[in-house]
């Protein structure tokens, strides 16, 4: 369901370009617009342009582009209707009510803010019945596990009771209905056609998100003999497991010093506890590509703290992975003493102090990537050891720095019980390879960008390599200025655009730029951020020339359909070589019509 046209200027008139972007990229002026080093591909000489007069942002290195809806989107992982709404919130303008789709009966008439508030309803519930006479064996418990008042309170730890409908009664007593307490995970309706509760004795831990509002639970079972140990609030329209991560809304404000990641809310919780403020958890699902992008808005450092076992070792190695694709560098945080398997335990036994020496002990991902390959090698066995030295010397060839390659190869070396020099030649023989095709793909990448060869956007590009820069002229202009839209499209037909692409474009401005509107680029997801990228371009390129006026667009629109005709009547002559003839006439006549101009 599309946003009213008044609705997303508004948004758009309370959230200037400058001041949302200004607060992830530092800007400075140049000339009328604004640059800085580009948030989305990393560079050290910004390229990253933000031109206020359009409000839209463009990248000459990498060709991010788009408006302020766009970059929330494209920084943030958000869709563009939770971009929207977020920016809306962020300029106290109340959300566009949005009418129950037609089409989709599953789509839950439940409005946002009405979800926010039965989550927190929900965990005043929860926190008031821990310290009631109900709550009794929850708070002998919380004591075994050591968490203090002050922690219990700062995280609003609470007590789901023993009953099958404490919570339900409470909320619908509150006004909540039904589909509301549904939808927010609390409350499910039973095949007697009666609600009940979803967390039953449970200890419960509210999730916050980034503002601090509670928009879901954990709650870890407080009987041992039951079967399910976490019953975690499953996605909703305000909680997305992919993107939350546990304690984000504390740990932010420390993020530059490296952030802690571990695997449940009570090893954050005892880490905040004992200290360490920066510490978060994903919630038992490893680490998504989602949270890496969100992590790098925040730091450039994570330490891993999985548990030690099998399924923490595979979201160590997971985690390295996807946090590096980021540009994050990890550190990796090994408990393995055999007494306690997470942070919780290790801090419980051997408190903080011990737990800080390990931060600062901790082992880079590449002594770590070493130790992991030769622990699956048994290197007693002359064939095993000599596989093992290959996918040593295979993973170092990785490193991109060369000292780095020396100083681990001459360690996992050693370690191998080889001669530093064997290690040593034989990575610097594998990265000689690798760095071959690496050139090879550069180069590739290179032809494609600068020719626009396999333009994943307008592919096209390449076959109309004549008519594509007057095209993206037109577009860039009308961009730059809808006003001149009116005359145009009384002169503009689809068909005198010869890539599918921009007369893609064109049809989905003209209703718009006829009445002189500035397009929605986001309207509908009619594009793809790609593809918003590129028509970005098209406007940037334009906003460092000079003449942007009808005459210049009347001239490339000219130009568009003399092409045009030329290409029609190639289609002509191939068939019929008399209508040579005929178009020649036409040439003619054309250039008589210019001399005399
Ligand atoms: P763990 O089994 O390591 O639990 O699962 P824990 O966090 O150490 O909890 P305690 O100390 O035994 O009380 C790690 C995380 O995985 C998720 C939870 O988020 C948990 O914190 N998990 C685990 C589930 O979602 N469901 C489960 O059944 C188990
Ligand atoms: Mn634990």
């Amino acid at each position: 369901m599309a946003f009213s046209k008044p609705f997303l200027e508004e948004v758009k008139r309370r959230n200037r370009i400058t001041d949302v972007i200004s607060r992830f990229v530092p800007l400075r002026r140049a000339g009328s617009n604004m640059v800085g080093c580009c948030p989305f591909h990393s560079e050290k000489t910004p390229s990253f342009t933000v031109f206020s007069g359009t409000e839209s942002y463009y990248c000459f290195g990498c060709g991010a582009g788009g408006d302020v809806i766009t970059f929330v989107m494209q920084s943030e992982g958000l869709e563009y209707r939770d971009a929207v709404e977020q920016l809306a919130k962020m300029a106290g303008i109340p959300m566009e009510e949005e009418p129950r789709r037609q089409d989709d009966p599953h789509t839950p008439s439940v409005k946002k803010d009405r979800l926010y508030a039965v989550n927190k309803s929900a965990a005043r519930f929860f926190y008031a019945k821990l310290r009631s006479p109900e709550g009794a064996y929850a708070r002998e418990y919380l004591e075994t596990r050591r968490f203090n008042d002050t922690t219990i309170r700062r995280f609003g730890i609470g007590f789901a009771p023993d009953k099958w409908d404490s919570l339900y009664n409470h909320l619908h007593g509150e006004g909540f209905t039904d589909e509301e307490i549904t939808v927010a995970f609390l409350g499910r309706k039973g095949k007697n056609g009666r609600m009940y509760d979803l967390f039953r004795n449970r200890l419960m831990f509210p999730i916050f998100d980034l503002t601090g509002e509670v928009v879901a639970f954990s709650g870890r079972r407080l009987n041992e003999a039951e079967e399910r140990k976490y019953v975690n609030t499953s996605d909703t329209p305000v909680f997305k497991k992919s993107r939350i991560l546990f304690g984000m809304n504390f740990a932010k404000n420390e993020a530059e010093k490296g952030l802690i990641l571990c695997e449940g809310a009570p090893d954050c919780i005892a880490m905040h506890q004992a200290g360490f403020g920066n510490a978060i958890a994903t919630l038992g699902t490893a680490i998504t590509g989602e949270h890496a992008r969100l992590l790098s808005r925040f730091t450039k450092m994570v330490y891993l703290a999985y548990d030690i076992d099998k399924a923490g070792q595979k979201a160590t190695m997971r985690g390295i992975e996807l946090l590096n694709q980021v540009g994050i560098d990890t550190k990796i945080i090994q408990l393995g003493e055999g007494d306690s398997k997470d942070p919780d335990e290790f801090i419980k036994k051997h408190g903080a102090e011990a737990f800080r020496a390990k931060l600062s002990g901790s082992r880079g991902q590449i002594d770590y990537r070493i130790d992991e390959i030769l622990s699956r090698f048994n290197l007693s066995i002359p064939d095993e050891k000599l596989r093992c030295s290959h996918e040593m010397a295979e993973y170092i060839a990785t490193i991109s720095n060369r000292l780095e390659r020396e100083i681990y190869a001459s360690r996992a070396a050693e370690k191998l019980g080889l001669s530093a020099e064997s290690v040593k030649s034989e990575a610097e023989h594998k990265r000689k390879t690798m760095e071959k095709t690496m050139k090879k793909q550069e180069n590739a990448r290179i032809v494609r960008d600068t020719t626009g060869y396999g333009d994943q956007v307008n592919v096209d590009k390449l076959r109309f390599s004549a008519e594509a820069p007057h095209e993206e002229a037109v577009l860039g202009i009308l961009l730059l200025h809808p006003e001149l839209g009116k005359e145009t499209a009384r002169l503009l037909e689809p068909e005198d655009f010869a890539t599918s692409f921009n007369r893609k474009l064109w049809n989905l401005f003209r209703s718009d730029l006829a009445e002189g509107v500035e397009p929605e680029l986001n309207a509908d997801g009619a594009l793809t951020p790609a593809e918003i990228g590129a028509v970005s371009g098209y406007r940037a390129a334009r906003a460092t020339l000079g003449s942007n006026d009808m005459e210049t667009l009347r001239s490339h629109i000219g130009t568009l359909k003399e092409m045009r005709s030329k290409r029609e009547y190639e289609g002509r002559i191939k068939e019929d070589p008399a209508v040579l003839q005929e178009y020649l006439a036409l040439l003619r006549k054309n250039n008589q019509n210019k001399n005399s101009e």
